[in-house]
């Protein structure tokens, strides 16, 4: 994917200081900020904090028992009522909240005070239909204000949200469901993607014939509403919502109550449910948001990930609308109808700040620089990308074709566990340098350890302070939180990232040391993969594995034995590819499947991965000496080069 005019940038190291014209008119102009948050790391954080809306004032900034932090301690709050109420006691009630495209093209838009009249009245369905503070609520929908709506309203009467991503699977579902032991699933007839229907209602119903703690379901009626309504179990959205009254009162949380629970993919075949609470987390979406990407009034915010992830529950609702931003959701595929899809929003809705993914700006740049340049994308300020490392021809391309070389990009680092942003970029003050996502937002300390948790210029990235969004546990598993984060650097929360710092200090994330994927941006576990595959009756064994990938980061490569008597024929081929999309959901589908006779294994029987890596990067095969019988790694390595060409 190379491109004349970016070789010649990339060749000249550039860096990018923020031009003068940004600089003047930023939220943050004084490199200063980040000595006085060095200075006293709890008095920075108050001060946002302080500009949110509190019940009852906090005693305690931060009680930190290692690993367990509790932010603003004995502090009663509410992130709908700051997300909503205090805009409209401010007299901000006719600010555009949601701006809304669907993938057909139809349109929506929410004001504040619409928005908080929609929140209201279906926080009055959820407590009539017996949904309390403490209880969980599993959200699977499409990206329609509704799903807004919906975790608005969870978070104003005190009960967590669990957002499942709609391209997981019934299975994967009633797994978050059950693990959760969710009492309601608010879902919708269908959602749109690429021109056909994800059908959602069909496999919320296939996922609770084993879900015994739901007792309803909620339908937004997003498509025809032909599907089958079970009764005394299922309601319409909008029969729900009739009768229900435009006032609302928002709970009086503790600082450190459930807000939402979010599944993501660790080192296990079991997802984990990351707990984030109320008060801290606010507050670090809040000042997130409002430094990094530099909101104004007069802005268009544009995070075009999907809600299912951590990135739409605090960039797409909860930092803008703390914020009183104007947000924009859209629905479905950048590719629909046409490849300029994104750019004909940006051009119809004025986006100012947009914040993408690399694995969407590497396809952007296959699809050709002249889609978004048949677009005017005069608008844009400032871009910003997440979700894995992005390279440097990905930044300069960004920057030069879509940025017109005027926006400065902010490459955030960040994590389902960590809630928001911990190192980035200040867009009014720091230089910088494409493909590093530069240095950690003040009050953060992060650091770059080896395996003895010294400091070092390449090793892991870890955190050495509790910051207000951090995850407070895994559901139900405390003693998983403590092994997985704090122990493999003793005292130090570990992210599992590979990092290097340059001589300006600056961070180089150099993804995941773990067998943690990042396929198109969806975060997935190779274990994960591997226990779907050997789910399958065939299978006797499956090692999967990230293969470098142009555009996706990672394509999964999984290396099977069949039982015997089973044939790796290419039918079994495709039928291991449909379990694993049927296990998991369509994101999970292995790229490549080998058929081996036998994995290599170490003399005490551990799979080796990393020759299994150096297979499918068609690399010299690693150091084999440990492995049982060395021959078997040469003979996959041969059948792989003859397959996979
Ligand atoms: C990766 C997404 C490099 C990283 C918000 C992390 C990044 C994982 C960046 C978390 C970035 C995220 N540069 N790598 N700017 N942002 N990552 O939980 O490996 O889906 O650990 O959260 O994404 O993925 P998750």
């Amino acid at each position: 994917m190379t491109h004349p005019a970016i070789e010649a940038l990339l060749k000249e190291e550039r860096v990018f200081p923020p031009p003068d014209s940004f600089r003047r008119q930023a939220n943050v102009r004084e490199e200063s900020v980040y000595e006085e948050a060095a200075k006293d790391r709890l008095k920075f954080w108050e001060k946002f904090a302080a500009e949110l809306h509190w019940f009852k004032p906090w005693k305690q900034t931060l009680d930190w028992n290692l690993p367990h932090a509790k932010w603003f301690v004995g502090g009663r709050t509410n992130l709908s009522f700051n997300c909503l109420d205090r805009h409209l006691i401010r007299g901000r009630g006719d600010k555009k909240a949601i701006l809304w495209e669907g993938e057909p093209g139809d349109q929506r838009s929410l004001t504040y005070a619409e928005l908080h009249r929609e929140v209201a009245r279906f926080a009055n369905a959820l407590r009539s239909l017996g949904i309390r503070r403490g209880d969980r609520v599993t959200l699977y929908m499409p990206m329609v204000p509704e799903l807004a709506v919906a975790m608005l309203s969870c978070a104003r009467i005190g009960a967590a949200h669990s957002v499942v991503f709609g391209g997981f699977s019934a299975e994967a579902l009633r797994d978050r469901i059950n693990d959760s032991q969710s009492k309601l699933v608010v879902t919708a007839d269908g959602g749109w993607r690429r021109g056909s229907v994800i059908p959602l209602k069909a496999n919320v119903d296939e996922a609770l014939s084993g879900a015994p703690t739901v007792e309803g379901v909620i339908v937004f009626k997003r498509m025809d509403g032909k599907v089958p309504m079970k009764g005394g179990r299922d309601l319409w959205w909008e029969e729900a919502l009739k009768g229900q009254g435009d006032s609302s009162p928002a709970e009086e949380l503790e600082s450190e109550e459930m807000l939402y629970l979010l599944y993501t993919s660790g080192t296990t075949g079991k997802p984990k449910g990351i707990v984030h609470t109320t008060g801290g987390y606010m507050v670090g979406c809040y000042a997130t948001t409002k430094w990094i990407f530099d909101l104004k009034e007069e802005d268009c915010f544009w995070c075009s990930a999907d809600i299912g992830w951590v990135t739409g529950h605090s960039y797409v609702v909860y930092g803008p609308l703390l914020n009183g931003a104007t947000t924009l959701m859209y629905e479905g595929a950048p590719d629909h109808p046409e490849g300029d899809r994104f750019w004909k929003i940006i051009e119809k809705y004025r986006v100012s700040v947009f914040y993408t993914a690399p694995t969407a700006i590497r396809a952007f740049m296959k699809w050709g620089d002249q889609l978004p340049k048949g677009r005017d994308l005069s608008s844009l300020r400032l871009l910003g990308s997440v979700g894995e490392p992005i390279n440097p021809e990905a930044w300069i391309w960004y920057h030069e074709i879509i940025g017109g070389g005027r926006c400065p990009i902010v490459d955030t680092w960040w994590q389902t566990e960590t809630g928001h942003i911990l190192i980035s970029p200040l867009p009014g003050i720091t230089t910088l340098k494409p493909g590093s996502a530069t240095r950690p937002f003040p009050g953060i300390e992060a650091e770059v350890v080896n395996d003895q948790g010294e400091l070092s210029e390449s090793g892991y990235l870890v955190i050495r302070s509790p910051w207000p969004g951090m995850l407070r546990g895994i559901y139900g598993d405390p003693k998983r939180y403590q092994e997985i984060y704090w122990s493999r650097i003793p005292g130090v929360y570990f992210t599992g990232d590979g990092c290097k710092r340059d001589r300006d200090g600056y961070f180089w994330l150099l993804g995941r040391v773990d067998d943690v994927l990042k396929v198109s941006g969806h975060r997935l576990s190779t274990m994960e993969i591997e226990s779907a595959l050997v789910d399958h009756p065939g299978v006797a064994e499956a090692a999967a594995i990230g293969k470098h990938h142009e555009i996706k980061e990672n394509a999964i490569v999984a290396f099977v034995t069949l039982k015997s008597g089973v044939a790796g024929s290419p039918q079994m081929e495709a039928e291991l590819k449909e379990h694993v999309a049927k296990k998991i959901g369509a994101i999970a589908r292995p790229d490549h499947i080998l058929f081996a006779a036998e994995l290599p294994k170490t003399r005490s029987g551990k799979i080796m991965r990393r020759l299994l890596r150096d297979i499918a990067e068609g690399r010299v095969l690693g150091d084999t000496t440990t492995l049982a019988d060395a021959t078997i790694v040469q003979s996959l390595k041969e059948k792989y080069e003859d397959k996979e060409g």
